[in-house]
């Protein structure tokens, strides 16, 4: 086994020191899936490689596909082979398949859960390891309550003594609006308790997201600024470029308001509007984010059409090469008015924020890939240099730059040498790349790290969950009610013209990331 210390990274130090988990066992339910293969074996893999992961650890994984667990450990390779962050290795891959093994079964199959029961028990005896156990839930949505069900039926819902744990990771989408997110709590909740669950957004497992609270609280001259005196309006702004990349059966029944809307972005807007924290803790931190997620202003019906944009892409262009417009994608029902782009103003009803609009957009076929959050701050309050014909001052803009340029900038005003008074827009900048010298880890290797060692910070609580899904819910509805068309925006472009409008209403333009 690996016993060097962590790595030095300037990243980790401080954020994950001490926190090696005890041994365990991590089952994947939906372990021939593309989650698994694209992110969890290689982030696992990657947490041995870099010495975070316990000398004993195990991995089963269960789904439909019938492998025996040779099969199964060559699956696991070939994901790693081509999707991990570090370079495969033969003799870490033997480490690190070691005790890895497979059930063929269907999620509704009882016995399935019998025998898992007695895997489990077994391995857990046989290395003298306590019987803590990590179910990954990657499978569709509707095995979740499913999963948990029989896992209570076997008793592996409860912790097993008093030295070892049992924890649920549940993956997004959690519920399709607020009545199925509640229902699907209530499942969870009658079989495990909230400490128990932890619903994952990878999103606050990026380092770049992460550090919008370090960059906030752990720095003394932003805080002060950071409200409706200074502020003038955010933007948030999270673009893909990509289509909906062979997942069209999923994405025509969730669009961009469920795939990204409930859960990504309201997060991003929760970390930069949250009130300071007393601790960084699970309760501290998420006590505060939900408070921002309360005090959205609900949505008339009227605010709804007026404040809200939802379109589809057509064909275009991306990078030079056409692509087809969203009807014509494989599994789109041909008149699905399913949204690909979501553009919308918010108002945070507090002190700090009252009347300062919060900008949200996303859309997959943009210009490019470019997620970050913008801060306009208000113009001087006197503008003497007008009087020596300098043309209109920017506004100064603070930029968090998420992905994938890491980093954040700050562009103000600065005087052009010379004998007159010419002043032209600068920016200062801080590129992760460029301060630190090790590549950040991925977002799935903090978070599965983060559940081993039992901190659910980085997760969504239950009552988050909701309170998103309620701003989510009345939006969708009040579009429902409309049925007004759904614009349309050329692939390969910013948006449509209906989101340009909405902004340009309160007198300000989008960003070009
Ligand atoms: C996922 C969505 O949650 O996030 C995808 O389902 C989207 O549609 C993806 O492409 C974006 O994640 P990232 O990390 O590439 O920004």
């Amino acid at each position: 086994m690996l016993t060097e210390t962590p790595l030095s990274n300037p990243l980790r130090e401080g954020l994950l020191d001490g926190r090696r988990p005890q041994p365990f066992t991590l089952v994947i339910f939906g372990a021939a899936g593309d989650l698994a293969h694209r992110k969890l074996f290689p982030a696992l893999y990657n947490l041995m490689l870099d010495h975070w992961l316990p000398t004993h650890f195990n991995i089963v994984g269960i789904a439909r596909q019938p492998y025996t667990d040779e099969e199964f450990r060559r699956e696991v390779k070939t994901s790693i082979k081509k999707f991990s962050r570090r370079p495969y290795g033969p003799e870490e891959f033997q480490l690190f398949a070691d005790e890895t093994h497979y059930i063929t079964a269907d999620f509704d199959d009882s016995k399935a859960y019998q025998q898992l029961k007695k895997l489990l028990t077994t391995m857990s005896k046989r290395q003298q390891i306590p019987s803590n156990y990590l179910f990954y839930m990657a499978t569709p949505p509707s095995f979740y309550p499913v999963i948990a069900r029989h896992l209570g039926e076997v008793g592996l819902n409860h912790d097993a003594d008093e030295n070892s744990w049992a924890r649920v990771i549940v993956e997004k989408p959690f519920g399709r609006d607020l009545a199925s997110a509640e229902d699907l709590n209530t499942d969870l909740h009658h079989v495990f308790e909230e400490r128990q669950i932890f619903r994952i957004d990878h999103y606050l497992g990026k380092e770049t997201v992460q550090n919008i609270l370090v960059f906030r609280f752990a720095n003394g001259i932003f805080e002060p600024l950071w409200n409706r005196q200074y502020i003038d309006h955010v933007q948030i702004t999270v673009a893909e470029s990509l289509g909906v990349e062979g997942r069209g059966s999923y994405y025509d029944n969730a669009g961009a308001i469920r795939d990204m809307v409930q859960n990504h972005m309201l997060q991003l807007m929760s970390l930069i509007a949250m009130e300071p924290p007393v601790a960084f803790d699970e309760d501290a931190v998420r006590d505060e984010k939900v408070k921002v997620l309360r005090a959205i202003r609900p949505f008339t019906t009227r605010d709804i059409l007026d404040h809200t944009v939802h379109a589809q892409y057509e064909s275009g262009f991306i990078d030079g090469t056409p692509v087809p417009g969203f009807l014509d994608e494989p599994d789109i029902a041909s008149d699905s008015r399913t949204d690909t782009y979501v553009a919308m103003r918010l108002l945070i009803d507090n002190w700090r924020w009252a009347e300062v609009p919060f900008y949200l957009r996303t859309g997959k076929r943009l210009a490019k890939r470019a997620t970050e959050i913008a801060i306009q701050f208000k113009t001087a309050p006197h503008r003497f240099f007008n009087q020596t014909a300098t043309p209109e001052l920017e506004p100064n803009v603070l930029t968090l730059k998420i992905q994938p340029d890491e980093g954040i900038a700050l562009r103000f005003g600065a005087k052009v040498p010379g004998p007159m008074v010419r002043i032209r827009t600068v920016n200062m900048d801080f590129l992760y790349g460029t301060s630190f010298a090790d590549a950040a880890p991925e977002a799935y290797e903090r978070l599965l790290l983060d559940a081993m060692v039992g901190d659910s910070t980085l997760f969504t609580r239950k009552d988050e969950v909701e309170a998103a899904w309620t701003l989510v819910t009345s939006i969708m509805q009040g579009w429902a009610r409309a049925k007004n068309p759904v614009a349309t925006y050329e692939s390969g472009t910013w948006g449509p013209r209906e989101a340009e409008e909405l902004i340009a209403r309160d007198g300000f333009r989008w960003r070009r990331p």
